[in-house]
């Protein structure tokens, strides 16, 4: 479903149709915040099975109504960490389809004028080291978020991170590439270059406004 992008190693791009499908809807400047909302889960809910597809699983024993059987199990902790707002909206459809999974918290806001990142909140489990953890945020731009994410992820135990993100900048991938070169990125897309406000172009706007309702203009 996702292919290892050609030009950047370390990022998974997916081609899949539907995922392509509603993004360009998400795209659109007249999806209103209910839709956008529904696209934004559904859209995470794909590319995590992709994103999910290394981890590990152990064998157990269990009964069926007929006799017994051995079935896998999901061996480690997962963690999802959106990071507000904007990633809210992906986690919902990643916990849609893994309710196991814990969920930590990331508050950043980007400076508009700096672009550079404010953390605002922080809560996460203890032992992030007890498995992987995904990192979720619809949009990687400057990659100033991303990079401070990940560097406090890092710091709190994380070694097993995943990044997904919806919208990717060339600028935002090498960014955090050469921030964290382990880190692996799944993206719906790539998109051109940035705009000399840090928008991502084409790209889909402020993220956060558009699944919140609160763009201002
Ligand atoms: C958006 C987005 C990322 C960040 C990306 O959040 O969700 O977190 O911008 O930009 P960068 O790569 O240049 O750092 P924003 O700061 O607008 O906050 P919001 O989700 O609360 O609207
Ligand atoms: N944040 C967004 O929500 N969109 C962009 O294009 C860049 C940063």
């Amino acid at each position: 479903m996702g292919q290892p992008h050609p030009d950047f190693p370390g990022v998974y791009l997916f081609d899949h149709p539907l995922i392509q499908h509603k993004l360009g809807y998400l795209r659109e400047t007249t999806t209103g915040h209910r839709p956008f909302r529904a696209l934004m889960a559904q859209i995470a809910g794909l590319m995590v099975f992709e994103a999910t597809r290394t981890l590990p699983v152990r064998d157990i024993e269990i009964d069926t109504p007929l006799e017994r059987a051995r079935v896998k199990r999901l061996a480690a902790k997962i963690t999802v960490v959106p990071v507000l707002r904007a990633g809210l909206g992906m986690a919902t459809g990643v916990l849609e389809v893994m309710p196991e999974a814990r969920e930590g918290h990331l508050g950043l806001a980007r400076d508009e004028k700096t672009l550079q990142p404010i953390v605002y909140l922080k809560k996460l489990p203890r032992d992030l080291d007890a498995g992987p953890v995904l990192l979720v945020d619809p949009m990687l731009a400057t990659g100033g978020s991303a990079v401070e994410a990940i560097r406090i992820l890092r710091e709190a135990g994380a070694a097993d991170l995943r990044f997904l993100c919806i919208v990717a900048s060339p600028e935002g991938i090498m960014r955090i590439r050469a921030a964290d070169p382990a880190i692996t990125v799944y993206a719906a897309a790539v998109d051109r270059c940035l705009s000399e406000k840090g928008y991502i172009l084409p790209g889909l706007g402020d993220a956060g406004d558009r699944l919140y309702g609160t763009a201002s203009h």
